[in-house]
């Protein structure tokens, strides 16, 4: 069997590096893929990534499904464009994954279907949104209402902050399109989890609990990031909390996507705020699923994933039961020099140690050029270590990174300390 998966992050690579154990597997391309998946015997990188010219690479090589990582295609319509045509595609539409590509549609609809957020206006004139937030006062979270690469949320713990924000986006114009319309919402309080579920327009499969680091910094300082590390289990989410969140927020949103007529498929991902109390709010939907949450999940998880795939697409989910390694999969992202704001390119990579019951490195910005592995990206690797605790997870991975060199890595040092922390770790 043939398989198709879009992207070329750390997402991807271990989507596909999943996929590819299946017994049942000819062949894994990824369009386009990175340096890793290139040097993976079991993976084939495909230059392509025009929708029509994936679909058109399926249809004439016979891919039995197509996994789509990351969210631009798909709110492009390229699950619209493959259905069209008869392919199988896991992925939500473009109509569903407005649930991530635009904010004033995802908080409309929570409001809608009573789904806990936090509370919120929408504006497209800057005066009226200066006048909301001289009303409501910092702390306040001004937010582009379309796609923007994870520079359209603006945490603003002063009001100077926020007036600024809207200048930016809904004045000078500087997101484009994806700023012409902002989200001004009540800045919440907590921790953050990352909770993903499989959905298939009408069942639904949770994912392995995990969470990840956004600061690029340290103690959670800095610029925020695509995503500095992540790991599975995450401790805070409680079975009771997982039984909570399910109920109030997952059921809700998928029951209220096909309600609307636009029943969602793919992968769903509520990014979580957990308040003392134990109460979980949504402070955002993405419509695929999380990287770098996605490798320490993919580390984990024992099923077949293509028999995963295949469920649910058939609409049959409701029949699978997922097995996970009991063990804490723990990821460190490597980042480029100057990545975020300006990632260098063309530093020479070295040391990535084999993969191992207890380590296995993931790439994102990589590229293979003669033979040699460069740095093509902002995140650049994903090292993964399993353990029986978190922090042996974590020795696991720390100890493979150590080996890896490429000049002015970036990576935190700290990764997995809110799980440490807790009681009982
Ligand atoms: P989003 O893309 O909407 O998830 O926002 C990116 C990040 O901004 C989140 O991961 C949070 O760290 C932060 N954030 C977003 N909305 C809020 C909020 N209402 N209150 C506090 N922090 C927020
Ligand atoms: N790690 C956060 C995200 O994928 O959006």
């Amino acid at each position: 069997m043939k398989i198709l998966v879009v992207g070329s992050g750390g997402r991807e690579h271990a989507l596909a590096w999943k996929i590819a154990q299946s017994e049942r597997i000819q062949m894994v391309y990824v369009a386009p893929g990175n340096g890793g998946t290139a040097q993976d015997g079991r993976l084939v990188n495909l230059p392509l990534t025009d929708p029509a010219a994936l679909a058109e690479f399926a249809r004439r090589e016979h891919i039995a499904l197509t996994v789509v990582g990351p969210e631009t295609p798909l709110a492009a319509g390229i699950v619209n464009l493959f259905r069209d045509l008869g392919l199988k595609i896991f992925g939500p539409t473009k109509e569903a994954a407005q649930l991530e590509s635009s904010k004033d549609f995802a908080k409309a609809f929570m409001e809608r279907h009573g789904i806990p957020t936090a509370r919120y206006a929408s504006f497209s004139d800057s005066a009226a949104a200066h006048a909301y937030i001289d009303r409501h006062g910092a702390p306040i979270v001004v937010k582009a209402d379309g796609l923007a690469a994870g520079k359209g949320v603006v945490v603003a713990m002063q009001a100077e902050e926020a007036h600024a924000a809207i200048d930016m986006m809904l004045s000078d114009n500087r997101l484009g399109d994806a700023g012409a319309r902002v989200v001004i919402e009540q800045f919440l309080e907590g921790e953050e989890a990352s909770f993903i579920v499989m959905v298939d327009g009408r069942n639904i499969l949770p994912l392995a609990t995990s969470q990840d680091h956004k600061r690029l910094g340290d103690h959670d300082q800095g610029p925020n990031t695509g995503g500095m590390g992540a790991y599975s289990p995450a401790p805070i989410v409680t079975p009771a909390l997982h039984a909570r969140v399910m109920r109030e927020i997952i059921i809700p949103t998928v029951q209220g996507m096909a309600k609307d007529g636009i029943p969602f498929t793919g992968f769903l991902y509520a990014g979580l705020m957990i308040d003392r109390a134990g109460n979980a709010k949504t402070l955002e939907f993405n419509c695929r699923m999380g990287d770098p949450e996605t490798q320490p999940i993919m580390a984990r998880l024992k099923t077949d994933l293509l028999g995963v795939m295949e469920h649910a697409v058939a609409g049959t989910l409701d029949t699978v039961e997922l097995e996970w390694d009991r063990r804490t999969a723990l990821g460190v992202v490597m980042a480029a020099a100057g990545y975020p704001e300006a990632p260098r390119k063309g530093d020479l990579i070295t040391g990535i140690p084999a993969e191992t019951h207890e380590c296995v490195t993931f790439h994102a910005g990589t590229v293979l050029a003669d033979g040699k592995l460069m740095t093509a990206g902002g995140r650049v690797l994903c090292v993964v270590g399993l353990g029986d605790s978190v922090k042996m997870a974590q020795k696991q991975a720390y100890d493979a990174l150590d080996q890896i060199h490429f000049d002015g890595a970036q990576f935190r040092q700290d990764i997995g300390w809110r799980a440490i922390k807790r009681p009982g770790a």
